[in-house]
């Protein structure tokens, strides 16, 4: 029987409850199987309901006002006329809002990067230009709309801040992240770079961006007496909420988020004002709500990346060695939300160096608050940081990958913490392998036709987090199948499919007898589809869950049963039932347990433990991201002909659905490199290009050949060995870009979007 893979592990006795288990026994064999998606047909067919598409009695239609200046107060409104419009009931600004409570976006961290910390609709205020001012409702959209042109407003406006240079010229503070300041120096790194033979030291930039998911940002809302039901799009259901509640000031219980199905995430379907609004108008009309924001909306009312402006500086001996690596810079940040786009992530873990310095520093615009957006942090400091390495590689004459996989760390350069595992020299290897790497010339040598033809290559990396908050409830049937319930998240990226692979494993059930649910607020966990780390979160909670249920089994099982005697460490789920780990033979089914004691369903819940592993370990995932460019000699027009992705992510539950997202990260990379900018005029302090038609994001057309590949090595020290991988895809894609670039032409752009005219 090919089964029960006994891997001895080192226990993780820090971790209260025991060791991750992350090479769950292989029965079945889900894992590791590329599965379809399983809501896949529900979404083909319609039948998947997005939070814009559930029709309930009465529901009215919303349209929101934006204010068109960017400070100030708001001195007149002038509503009649949007009043008397066909089919309108409402006209909602700050004069008739009812009260809301300004409130932490996230329970656990009161103030959460991504949050705005302004009163709602509460004031005459105005903070941003794009602030929402007023709600319209009406029977139809087309009249919310039609009415919401009917609205005059008339403002005081007073000085503003709207450009990144009046704002770095008024004075900076340094960033934090979580509490902490983000910045910090080892060793004497100016003395360093005075010294070393080999140097580079070079300023980058890169533009604020806006969230561009397929699905706008909506929420259909009703109350019922004061109990409020937000059908919504969101990456954080318990979260929200928990939000909502306070904000209203109502019992938590008496808010119920549901978010089945997700068209897109990214960091951006976080708590914004809209559902804030959509409720408050709901409660003062009496009527159920749906509110979809415009493409424009989504522009001024949820936030993007924020610009960026760092310098990163390396001196190196002869051979390569790093003495000193410089990471600083500054972001632009609006004066009512914390969060920076933390650049300088990567260098605190990716390179061993003899000196380390890292420092953000923000600079205050008045602008719509930045948030995150997919591996905020790492998508934009890769970029300066991997160009930077590439500068030096091409200042020594030595192949960049040598050069990089000379300065691999043995231990976390910034803690010494023990890096849990990492084999980024076998994702280099095997990329360069099967990319052709041996086939790259100097700068400018390869020309076919019109076109000058590079490669490039780029560090990938992002870190292993699991929140605190992990829980799951497990629903044994009398059938022997299993039902788990958790306040989890699915985006696109693949989770229910994945985990109803992992649940099966686990359990040692078919697939066709698990039933994974998630999406909703009032199940358990207070789980974050963010940060990579929901995998690692849900996982450990079913380990918590499944450790309660065998428990349970073993104590119903009594004397009278083949596992008689054992304890929940030595059996395992397999084969519909329980199992001696060593001795599969002693066996009972779930069936045959639950009969017995007479039970039509047992049902149990587990905590999963908090996060030790990574205060202990060193843990993230990196990847080996090559490019190959043509670049046109005449027009300066940029194609990514191939691109390859290596990737060393911990073990991948489902090669489908994780080809899948890092293709489409390195897809959203390609755009960081070569498209993406919000144009914010400066005089106005006004988002210019609130549309697709303007905003540039890659087409069919701009999107090559993508190949992925990985180490497929388990970490040892995350649940099923997995480290997560929604946002790694699209780190290291700017830079391997830009790289290649600098092959094919000699050129070396170092402000994104690279653009033809900076080519020419
Ligand atoms: Mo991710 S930017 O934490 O959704």
């Amino acid at each position: 029987m090919a089964m029960m893979k006994a891997v001895q592990l080192a226990p993780d006795s820090f971790i209260p409850g025991g060791r991750p288990d992350p090479l769950i026994r292989e029965q079945h064999g889900n894992i590791g199987k590329s599965l379809s998606r399983l809501d896949g047909p529900l979404k083909v067919r319609g039948a998947a309901r997005f939070a814009a598409e559930f029709p309930l009695d009465g529901m009215l239609y919303a349209s929101v006002a934006f204010s068109g200046v960017v400070k100030g107060r708001i001195s007149r409104i002038d509503a009649a006329a949007a009043e008397a419009a066909p089919g309108v009931t409402l006209v909602m600004t700050h004069l008739n809002a009812p009260k809301m409570a300004v409130v932490p976006l996230i329970k656990t961290q009161p103030k959460a990067a991504g949050n705005i910390d302004l009163p709602i609709m509460q004031d005459d205020r105005v903070h941003w230009s794009g602030q929402p001012i007023a709600v319209v409702l009406a029977r139809t959209q087309e009249q919310a709309d039609h009415a919401k042109s009917l609205l005059r407003f008339e403002y005081e406006t007073e000085a503003s801040v709207t450009s990144f240079a009046e704002a770095k010229a008024k004075g900076t503070q340094t960033g934090q992240a979580g509490g902490r300041p983000l910045k910090m120096e080892r060793g004497d790194t100016d003395k360093a770079l005075a010294a070393a033979p080999y140097k580079v030291d070079s300023i980058y930039a890169t533009p604020r961006q806006n969230h561009n998911a397929i699905e706008l940002h909506a929420c259909t809302v009703a109350w019922d007496g004061d109990t409020l039901h937000v059908h919504d799009a969101s990456q954080l259901v318990a979260h929200s909420a928990w939000s909502l509640a306070h904000t209203f000031g109502i019992a938590e219980e008496q808010v119920r988020v549901t978010s089945p199905f997700v068209g897109g995430g990214f960091g951006g379907k976080c708590l914004w004002w809209h559902q804030m609004l959509a409720a408050a108008a709901a409660k003062l009309s009496g009527r159920p709500v749906r509110l979809m924001l415009s493409r424009e909306g989504v522009y001024r009312i949820v936030g993007g990346r924020g610009p960026t402006e760092q310098r990163v500086a390396i001196a190196a001996q002869a051979d390569g060695t790093f003495d000193a690596l410089v990471h600083t810079g500054t972001a632009a940040v609006s004066p009512h939300n914390p969060m920076p786009e933390p650049f300088i992530l990567p260098v605190m873990s990716v390179y061993a160096s003899g000196s380390l310095k890292f420092d953000l520093e923000v600079a205050y615009v008045d602008t719509l608050a930045n948030t995150f957006m997919r591996a905020p942090g790492e998508a934009v400091g890769t970029f300066a940081l991997e160009s930077a390495i590439d500068e030096l590689a091409v200042e020594m004459g030595m192949d960049p990958i040598e050069l990089r996989l000379k300065n691999e760390p043995e231990t976390n350069p910034l803690t010494g913490a023990p890096i849990s595992q990492r084999d980024t020299e076998k994702a280099y290897r095997d990329g360069a392998e099967r990319f052709g790497w041996s086939q790259r010339g100097a700068p400018g040598s390869r020309r076919e036709g019109e076109w000058q033809i590079g490669m490039g290559v780029a560090t990938a990396t992002y870190p292993y987090y699991r929140e605190p908050g992990g829980a799951a409830r497990m629903t044994l049937a009398r059938d022997g199948g299993v039902t788990v319930e958790i306040a989890a998240h699915e985006m696109g990226m693949g989770t229910m499919t994945a985990h109803t692979q992992v649940i099966a494993d686990r359990l040692g059930l078919p697939l066709d007898k698990v039933d994974f649910r998630y999406g909703d607020s009032f199940q358990p966990g207070v789980v974050r589809g963010a940060g990579a780390q929901q995998t690692a979160s849900i996982g450990f909670s079913v380990i918590a869950a499944h450790r309660e249920l065998v428990v349970e089994l073993l104590k119903l099982a009594g004397n009278d049963t083949p596992l008689a005697g054992l304890t929940a460490d030595e059996v395992g789920g397999f084969n519909g039932g329980l199992a001696k780990l060593d001795e599969p033979g002693r066996h009972e089914s779930y069936a045959s347990i639950l009969a017995r004691a007479q039970l039509d369903e047992l049902v149990v819940e587990g905590i999963a433990p908090p996060p030790l592993e990574s205060q202990h370990w060193s843990m993230h995932s990196h990847g080996a991201m090559f490019c190959e460019v043509g670049v046109n000699v005449v027009t300066g027009e940029i194609r990514v002909r191939r691109f390859l992705g290596s990737f060393d992510c911990g073990r991948i539950l489902n090669p489908k659905t994780a080809a899948s997202q890092f293709r489409g990260g390195i897809i959203m990379g390609i755009g960081l490199a070569l498209m993406e900018e919000t144009q914010f005029d400066e005089r106005l302090g006004r988002i210019m290009n609130p549309s697709l038609a303007e905003y540039h994001i890659p087409v069919h057309m701009d999107v090559p050949e993508i190949e992925v590949i990985w180490t497929d090595i388990p970490d040892p020290h995350a649940p099923m060995g997995a480290r997560g991988i929604g946002e790694i895809g699209i780190t290291g894609v700017g830079a391997a870009v830009a790289n290649a670039i600098f092959n094919a032409t000699g050129r070396r752009i170092r402000d994104l979007p690279i653009t033809l005219d900076k080519l020419l």
